[in-house]
This record gives C-alpha cells, structure tokens and sequence, in this order.
C-alpha cells in the first residue's frame, strides 16, 4: 500500500478530531493539502476491514517528523493487527472459547502480568456495545497480546530462562478505540513501552461496512522493539549498509549487537536572532539539519534561549552533535555541512547568524 494517504484516511476516518496536534504541518510530512505520508498503519484499517478480513497483520513504513536523537528518526516501521467477531451470542461463544484456550497458555508459561479493569469510568465501553461483549473481546485481546509477548520477548538474552516476562496493562486514550491501553514489558530493569491497543470504535467498522462485528487492534513500532531485544544502540543503524552492521544478523535468530567502534562526536553550535513576531518549531530546525547533514546527526539539542531585554528580540542557539556510524568526520567537512545549515536558516527562516 502507498505510503501516500489523504488526511482523511489517516485522520478522521479514525475519529481523529480536527485540533488533533499529529495534523500540524509540524509533526507530520504533507505534499500537499491532500496528501500526506501516512504517519500510523492505523491508516489502513478501514481498508483492510473493507476487504472483508476478520484478522489480519500489516507492516509498512510510516513517517512523523520529530527531535533528532538516538531512538527518532522521520521514517520507522510498525505492525498493525486486528481481529474482529460477530456481535452475537455465537460470536461471543468463539470469544470464550478462545479466550479459554489462550488463558491456558499462558497459565502454563513463565509471565507475570498486571492488569487492570476491561472497563473502568476512564476507559469506558462504547455506547453502542453490550458491554458482556465489549469486556470479553477486551479480554480476548489482552490474553491475545500477552501471548504475542510471550512469542517475542519469552527467553530472549535480558530476561533470564528462570525470571518471569513481565508485562503491565496501562489505561490509555486513542481516538479509534475504546476502551484503550498500552502495553509495556520489563526489560533491563526498566519498563519499556510496547504497543497501543483497543476495543475498535464502531464508527470505523462502520465506515467500513463491516456489519454486526467487534473486535479489537493493536498498533506497535518495530525499530524500538528491536533497538531493545537486538542492543541495538542509535536507530539510524537500521538504514547501515555496513557489512560490519549487516553481517552481525541472522533471519530468525535474535542476537546482541557487538558494537564495531564508536568514532568521535564533533559538536557544533549554531545560534541566531529570530526575525520579529515569528517563531521556528523545533522539528522545523531538525529537518533543515536533516536535509543537510542526512545521517551525520546523532542528535540536537537547543542549548539556549533569550530574550534581548531592550530590542525584545529572541535568540535560539542549538547544538548539532555530528557523529558517523561508520567512519571519522573530519573538522572541515563538518565546518562545511554547518555552514549550510546556517545559510538554511537563513534561507527558509530568514534568521539572522549570531
Ligand atoms: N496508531 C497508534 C500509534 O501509532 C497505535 C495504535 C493504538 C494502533 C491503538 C491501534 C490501536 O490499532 O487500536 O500510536
């Protein structure tokens, strides 16, 4: 599917409201006032429930304009997935079973997990979903996620053979789902966020024209996943041709990155008056940084910010640490990309040059 999308179909099909914060020009890539790069594969739902599918995976590249640092970057994968029942009493009957074969599973397996309530006032079922039903495809989907973790992060170096998976429900808030929850594992004795999930919203079956069904999606990201199980430290790796990178990695098998060399970090600052009454939005700077500098950047991060007290003028100054991934910058190519920076900035922003 192309990752070109109308706003519609990545926005309000999935009851997005219109001052949703991801439609600004600032956090998402637009061609134009029509099309967009789809930032989620949320995007696609109604498409795949459209076809007629009643479960389905899909992976795709998706695009957000953000920071610039070790786990950011503008393009990265996710995995989309859903399931959806027939609302009905037999439907609901498939549910249980299922659900009694999966708590079966796990019951049996090494995992700890901490739950919370299907439903709860902050997390409610929707207004047109028997909420019997509502609660037992919540239920199918937590055991369903759980077992997928399991899957994934069960015996993988990090988590000790005897050490249990632990894994923790969290109440959460997205436009298309309801009730919502994330996820998150405990790995390396930090809590480690997961996926995005939920009871879908019926306004989008229904948009759909899928009839008398409920089920339930999930969204997660995979670089921040395999960032983790792989030890794989700054996320522009996964765009290393380096054989040195490459090799390290075998279909099927996870395995600790052994990192080939750090080179040097040159850090360069750049500041500037911002010209009268305007302003310049972070991710706007990184993109200028990123057109430029490409994957030379390990991260930026703005070091000051003034106000001259008389002239009522604003001065930004931002810090660009340069650092390769595979081979050692030189001052002068580093002094050369900086230069075109600032000539952007004032190109595109009509800053001036401190
Ligand atoms: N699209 C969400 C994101 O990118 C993740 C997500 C949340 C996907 C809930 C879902 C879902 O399918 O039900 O943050």
């Amino acid at each position: 599917m192309s990752p070109l999308v109308s706003p519609y179909k990545n926005f309000d099909e999935l009851s997005f409201p219109a001052d949703h914060p991801g439609r600004a020009v600032t956090d998402s890539y637009y061609a134009n006032r029509d099309m967009m790069l789809r930032t989620h594969t949320s995007a696609h739902e109604v498409e795949m429930f459209r076809r007629g599918e009643t479960r389905w995976l899909l992976t795709a590249d998706v695009y957000r304009r953000d920071e610039i640092d070790a786990s950011h970057y503008p393009v990265f994968h996710q995995v989309e997935g859903a399931r959806i029942f027939d609302a009905s009493p037999s439907g609901m009957k498939q549910v249980e079973e299922d659900n009694a074969r999966v708590s079966n599973i796990l019951a049996k397996s090494n995992i700890v997990i901490e739950d919370i309530p299907h439903i709860s006032p902050t997390n409610p079922v929707q207004h047109n979903h028997d909420p019997v039903f509502s609660e037992l495809v919540a239920k199918n989907l937590k055991l369903s996620l759980n077992n997928l973790l399991l899957k994934v992060f069960g015996g993988v170096a990090g988590i000790s053979k005897q050490e249990p998976l632990r894994v923790r429900w969290i109440e959460a808030y997205f436009p298309f789902t309801s009730p919502s929850f994330e996820v998150e594992v405990f790995f390396q004795g930090k809590w480690l966020e997961i996926l995005g999930c939920g009871v879908i919203r019926q306004a989008t079956l229904d948009t759909a024209g899928v009839e008398n069904k409920i089920g339930w999606a999930f969204g997660l990201g995979l670089e921040r996943i395999a960032m983790v199980l792989f030890g794989i430290p700054d996320i522009r790796l996964f765009w290393s041709t380096d054989p040195r990178f490459v090799s390290q990695f075998e279909q099927g098998k996870i395995t600790t990155f052994q990192p080939y060399s750090k080179y040097p970090s040159c850090f360069k600052d750049v500041s500037f008056w911002l010209p009268q009454n305007s302003e310049i939005h972070e991710n706007d700077f990184c993109d200028i940084v990123r057109d430029t500098a490409g994957d030379l950047v390990e991260d930026v991060k703005r070091i000051d910010h003034f106000v001259h007290p008389k002239t009522n003028r604003t001065s930004l100054c931002y810090r660009i640490n340069y650092r390769s991934m595979d081979r050692s910058l030189s001052n002068e190519e580093i002094n050369h990309v900086q230069s075109q920076v600032a000539s952007q900035l004032v190109e595109r922003f009509e800053v001036e040059i401190r």
